[in-house]
């Protein structure tokens, strides 16, 4: 009911709404109404109240509660159940808990902060409050287990559409899904898979997008290759807003995808991408070596030939630009 009020509030764009139309509208009493309005206020939401004229929307303050994200949201399944928490280990293992438990596909996990974020590889994800966007989507792809990691793909070039729609700059990929711009990540996106051998029970995409970070709110080891959307811009972005637009992307794509297949989201990709003709580094499970980033398999994997001239089809692995050291 609260994101209903927020919603027709956010409508009125600044004018005043009676408490009577409200309730006539939502089918509640005033009282109701009153009371939906006080807990928006406890939420940080600016809201004036005139016995004569009604509520008037002052101002949002940036916050991720699930009113907030669900105001405004275009999207027919993805984010229609949203769950959002202060403080949790991490939103994929969130979900995780919440897919085996029968969560529908679309359900969202979202944190204000994450106390043991995950990164791709083992690594760890700094996550703290208020300064990013950390959130994972459930998806139940009626796939055969093998074409997951095309998800991985689908997954990058949504939030890649998205970002560049945003905020108009030229966000690019980095296999197999990182999102960058001038060569520094902006998101980081880490998919976990749940299957059996024909059957994918449940894929986790978890996302982890740096919004309203200054240089020196990144830790000295990642300043000279992480960005924030506020440092690539100058500019102020709204975090619901931001996970409104990428879930409206995403789940554009991926329904077109489960239509159509895995060659409309490699064409899009290719465009996308800063990966493919570069020298890079890679780093798999069996070591590391340089060569050449020449194309994407039809599965999504990366080809690069060495410089024996062997080209090796990478499934899963960390790769680094080598101009990047050049560039920075
Ligand atoms: C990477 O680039 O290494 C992937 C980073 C993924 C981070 C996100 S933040 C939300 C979700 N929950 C996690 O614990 N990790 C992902």
């Amino acid at each position: 009911m609260k994101e209903q009020i927020l919603a027709l509030l956010t409508e009125k764009q600044g004018a005043y709404l009676s408490g009577a139309e409200l309730s006539r509208r939502l089918n509640i009493s005033r009282t109701a109404v009153w009371k939906h309005i006080k807990s928006l206020k406890d939420d940080g939401y600016s809201i004036a109240a005139s016995p004569r004229r009604g509520y008037c929307l002052l101002g949002k303050p940036d916050i991720l509660a699930v009113p907030e994200i669900k105001s405004g949201l275009t999207t027919r399944v993805f984010g229609q159940k949203v769950s959002f928490f202060p403080q949790l280990d991490s939103t994929n293992e969130e979900a995780k808990r919440l897919a085996a438990a029968g969560a529908p596909e679309g359900t969202v996990v979202v944190a204000e902060q994450q106390l043991q974020g995950k990164g791709r590889l083992g690594r760890s994800w700094i996550s703290p409050p208020g300064l990013g966007l950390w959130f994972s989507l459930i998806l139940r792809p009626p796939l055969l287990p093998a074409r997951a990691a095309q998800l991985t793909l689908v997954s990058a070039v949504a939030v890649g559409r998205a970002l560049r729609v945003a905020t108009g700059l030229p966000f690019a990929l980095k296999w197999p899904n990182d999102v960058l711009l001038d060569g520094k990540k902006v998101c980081g996106i880490l998919t976990e898979l749940s299957a059996e051998i024909e059957k994918i029970n449940y894929v986790i995409v978890g996302i982890g997008l740096n919004v309203h970070q200054k240089p020196g709110d990144f830790p000295p080891e990642l300043r000279e290759r992480a960005l924030s959307l506020k440092m690539a811009t100058g500019r102020f972005f709204r975090r619901a807003e931001l996970l409104r637009k990428i879930l409206a992307h995403y789940e554009e794509l991926y329904f077109a995808y489960l239509e159509q297949g895995f060659p409309m989201v490699l064409q899009v990709w290719r465009e996308l991408n800063c990966t493919l003709g570069k020298e890079v580094s890679v780093t798999t499970t069996e070591g590391s070596f340089r060569g050449t980033a020449l194309e994407l398999s039809e599965g999504g994997c990366l080809l690069v030939r060495k410089a024996s001239g062997e080209i090796v089809k990478i499934m899963a692995g960390d790769v680094t630009l080598c101009c990047d050291y050049f560039d920075n």
